[in-house]
């Protein structure tokens, strides 16, 4: 059975200041490792969220992303000379509304606006091993031998040309 996904009315998706993403971060990402919660870099990123129509203040699917470029040779020296590369982090959907197709709607988004208006090129994640699927869905690639441990959850490095 399809469960029909979001209407464009459904929601709005926005560029938000970073400590909007906080209460998200922490509940859906970091429960027990608070301390995972703020990066360093938060004042520089962009950051948006995905409100429904019935709650402009909250939003209840995060993401942020950051001008950062992989600690390996992901990209082609050809593919950096082509615009910016932007590392995307702390995707969080609110439990409650997750699988009904607003996380690829906000990830959609992002690219589209990262591609448009900020001249990035490439754009690359750490993703948790189990949502590996959901990001090669969305076209991005594992890169060989990148798999690291964070507070014992395990990732893998992903990417993917804008
Ligand atoms: C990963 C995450 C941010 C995605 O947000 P989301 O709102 O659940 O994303 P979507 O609903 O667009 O997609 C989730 C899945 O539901 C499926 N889905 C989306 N709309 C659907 C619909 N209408 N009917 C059935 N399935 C649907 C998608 O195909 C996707 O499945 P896939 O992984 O097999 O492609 C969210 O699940 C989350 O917060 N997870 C926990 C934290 C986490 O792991 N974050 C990422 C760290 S790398």
């Amino acid at each position: 059975m399809t469960v029909p996904h979001p209407q464009p009315t459904d929601f709005e998706i926005r560029r938000i200041p970073y400590l909007l993403t906080y209460p998200l971060r922490t509940a859906i990402l970091w429960p027990n490792h608070p301390s995972e919660v703020p990066l360093a870099a938060d004042p520089t990123g962009l950051h948006y969220g995905l409100f429904l129509a019935s709650d402009s203040s909250t939003p209840v699917s995060v993401i942020s992303l950051f001008i950062e470029s992989p600690p390996a040779s992901d990209f082609t020296p050809q593919q950096q000379s082509k615009g910016k590369i932007a590392r995307f982090r702390k995707f969080a959907t609110a439990a409650e509304i997750q699988g009904k197709g607003y996380g690829g709607a906000l990830l959609s988004h992002v690219f589209e606006d990262a591609k448009r208006n900020e001249r990035i090129t490439g754009v690359w994640c750490t993703a948790r091993v189990n949502q590996v699927g959901f990001y090669e869905k969305r076209g991005m690639s594992v890169v060989e031998g990148s798999e690291s441990d964070q507070k014992g959850v395990k990732h893998v490095r992903m990417v993917m040309e804008l």
